[in-house]
């Protein structure tokens, strides 16, 4: 097979397949918004029983981390570090676990948007629904307690 043939029945398509997946990818900037606008409103409806998660007790935080290292799995894509490096994250692809320590998108979102994405998910992607799968209501929101002190200097 002559150079010319390889290139089109190899190259071409195989460079064909790379464009489509990039492009079907859509990969988002991490601040973009995650709640489908639809369900943007409701999302902003729901506040932790405990008021402001940036805020909670250091009981609720420590409970929330008991939940998000053990029951809640969180840990095997968001990391310990939760910047999501777990061990299941590189199995994440296209869209790869937030950075929970990046404070700007902590700054971009709402409690309720975080817990939205926990109840139902980010769709198309490996952050499946995970209340009340994995974790009640009220043991979600103690993870968005924790899930909030990654970011040490928030404001
Ligand atoms: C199988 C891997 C996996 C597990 C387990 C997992 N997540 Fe996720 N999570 C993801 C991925 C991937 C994303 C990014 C989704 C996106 O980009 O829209 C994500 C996104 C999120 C977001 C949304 C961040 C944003 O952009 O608003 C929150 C909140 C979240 N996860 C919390 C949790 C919590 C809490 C748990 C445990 C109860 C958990 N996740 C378990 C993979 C996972």
């Amino acid at each position: 097979m002559s150079f010319r043939n390889l290139l089109g029945y190899f190259m071409l398509p195989a460079m064909m397949a790379v464009v489509t997946i990039a492009a079907c990818a859509q990969l988002r900037h991490p601040s973009a918004d995650r709640v489908p606008h639809t369900a943007m409103k409701e999302a902003l409806s729901y506040k932790a029983p405990f008021g402001d998660t940036r805020t909670a007790s250091p009981e609720i935080v420590t409970a929330g981390k008991a939940l998000y290292e053990g029951k809640g799995g969180c840990v095997l894509c968001h990391g310990i570090s939760g910047q999501g490096d777990g061990p299941a994250a590189h199995m994440q692809v296209p869209h790869p676990p937030a950075d929970f320590t990046n404070c700007a998108f902590q700054n971009e979102r709402e409690d309720g948007e975080l817990f939205w994405i926990i109840k139902y998910g980010s769709p198309g992607t490996g952050m499946r629904p995970l209340i009340p799968a994995m974790l009640s209501e009220e043991e979600g929101w103690k993870v968005v307690a924790y899930v909030r002190t990654f970011c040490a200097a928030q404001s």
